[in-house]
C-alpha cells in the first residue's frame, strides 16, 4: 500500500520589529548635501530615516525584533530549530550574523545561517522557511530581515543617502491550521541586473585595499533611474503572478505590504492592482528603505495596528538589488496575540 504524502500548512504566527532612537530627517540631510526636503519628499516620500548606534551592528537590531516575534508567537528561544537571516549589512563576514542572533537569544536548538537578496531577502528568506516547515523538517523558524545601511551609505552622495535607514523585522514560521497561511509565492532573479545596485569591494573579487576605499567602492552604488522602472514593471507583473498561482483574484486582497522603497513605485503598484489606499501599508516617510527589514518591519506595524486580521489575504512583494524579486500571498492566521 503506498503512503499519501502530506504537506502541512505554513504561516507567521508572530511578528517584532525594532528601529534604533535616533532619528535622521530630511533637514538634517539638507545640511550635509545639496538637497531638499521638498525633493526627498516628492522624489521619494521618505521624511525621515532611523540611524544605529555606531558601537552596535545589525545582529543587536535583529535580537530586539527576534525577543518581540517570540513573545508574540508564545514560544521560548529553546523552541526554535532554526535562524534564518536576511541581510547585506552582516555584523561581518563570518561568522554569520545568524550565529550572533543564536547565541543572543539562547536559542540553543537551532540551525543558524544568514541569506542574501538584497531588498528581497524576507521574501526568499520567507520560501525557505516555508519549505522547512511544509516537509516537515524544521518546526518553528525565526526569520530576520535587519540592516544597518547607514554603514553602506555615502553620505556625500546625494543620489543615495537620502534614501534609506536601519532597523530590523522578524517573523516566526511555523505550521498552521489547514486553509490558512501560505497560499502562493513566487520568486525570481536576473543577475543582467547586477550593476544596478550593488556594492562592489570588500568581496573576494575585490578586497578592501587603500585604492577601493579612495574610490568609495564599499558603499551603496545604485542607479537610480534604471532600478525605479525594474521596480515599477515587477510590482505589478509579480502581483498578478502570485495571485493567479494562489488561485485567487486581485480583489480577493485585504492587504498589502510592499518594500518601502519609494512612494511613487507604491503608488503605481497600488493604482494597477486597483487597491484601495487604506488596504496597502506604508511607512517609508518614517524610515526610508530598510532593504531586507522594510517587509517584517511594516508587516509587524500592521500587524499591531490590527489592520491586518485573522483570515485576511495579505500580499507581500519585495524587489531589489541582484537584481531580485518575490511575492507571497498567506491568509493571516492570528495566534489569539500579533
Ligand atoms: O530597495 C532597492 C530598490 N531601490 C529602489 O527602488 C530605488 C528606485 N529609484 C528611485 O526611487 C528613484 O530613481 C530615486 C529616488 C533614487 C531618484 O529619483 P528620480 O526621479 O529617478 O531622479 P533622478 O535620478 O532622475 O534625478 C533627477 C534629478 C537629477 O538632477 P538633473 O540631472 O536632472 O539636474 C539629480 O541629480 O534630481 C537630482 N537629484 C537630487 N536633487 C536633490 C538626485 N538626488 C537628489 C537629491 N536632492 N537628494
Amino acid at each position: 500500500m503506498t503512503q499519501k504524502r502530506s504537506f502541512k500548512s505554513v504561516g507567521i504566527i508572530g511578528t517584532g520589529s525594532y528601529v534604533p532612537e535616533k532619528v535622521l530627517t530630511n533637514l538634517d540631510l539638507e545640511k550635509m548635501v545639496e538637497t531638499s526636503d521638498e525633493w526627498i519628499r516628492t522624489r521619494t516620500g521618505i521624511k525621515e530615516r532611523r540611524i544605529l548606534d555606531k558601537e552596535k551592528g545589525s545582529s543587536y537590531m535583529a535580537i530586539k525584533a527576534a525577543e518581540k516575534a517570540l513573545e508574540a508567537a508564545k514560544l521560548e528561544p529553546e523552541d526554535i530549530d532554526l535562524i534564518i537571516v536576511a541581510t547585506v549589512t552582516p555584523d561581518m563576514m563570518f561568522p554569520s550574523t545568524a550565529c550572533l542572533v543564536q547565541e543572543g537569544l539562547k536559542c540553543k536548538n537551532a540551525a543558524a545561517f544568514d541569506l542574501e537578496a538584497a531588498c528581497s531577502g524576507f521574501l526568499y528568506g520567507l520560501t525557505v522557511a516555508y519549505s522547512f516547515v511544509r516537509s516537515g523538517v524544521y518546526s518553528n523558524i525565526l526569520l530576520i530581515g535587519t540592516e544597518a545601511l547607514s554603514r553602506i551609505t555615502d553620505w556625500t552622495d546625494r543620489n543615495t543617502c537620502v534614501l534609506f535607514g536601519d532597523g530590523a523585522g522578524a517573523a516566526v514560521i511555523s505550521e498552521v491550521p489547514e486553509g490558512r497561511g501560505v497560499l502562493g509565492l513566487d520568486l525570481g532573479a536576473d543577475g543582467e541586473g547586477k550593476n544596478l545596485l550593488k556594492l562592489a569591494a570588500g568581496g573576494s573579487l575585490m578586497p578592501a585595499t587603500e585604492e577601493t576605499i579612495r574610490n568609495k567602492q564599499h558603499y551603496i552604488h545604485m542607479e537610480g533611474n534604471e532600478v525605479f522602472k525594474f521596480a515599477v514593471r515587477k510590482m505589478e507583473e509579480i502581483s498578478l503572478k502570485v495571485v493567479e498561482k494562489s488561485k485567487l483574484e486581485i480583489c480577493d486582497i485585504d492587504y498589502l505590504v510592499p518594500h518601502q522603497a519609494n512612494i511613487r513605485i507604491i503608488e503605481s503598484a497600488r493604482k494597477k492592482l486597483r487597491l484601495d489606499e487604506d488596504k496597502v501599508y506604508v511607512n517609508l516617510e518614517n524610515y526610508g528603505n530598510m532593504s531586507s527589514a522594510s517587509i517584517p518591519v511594516a508587516l509587524d506595524e500592521a500587524v499591531r495596528k490590527n489592520k491586518i486580521k485573522d483570515n485576511d489575504v495579505v500580499l507581500l512583494i519585495g524587489f531589489g538589488g541582484g537584481l531580485t524579486w518575490g511575492a507571497m500571498v498567506l491568509r493571516w492566521y492570528s495566534k489569539g496575540g500579533f
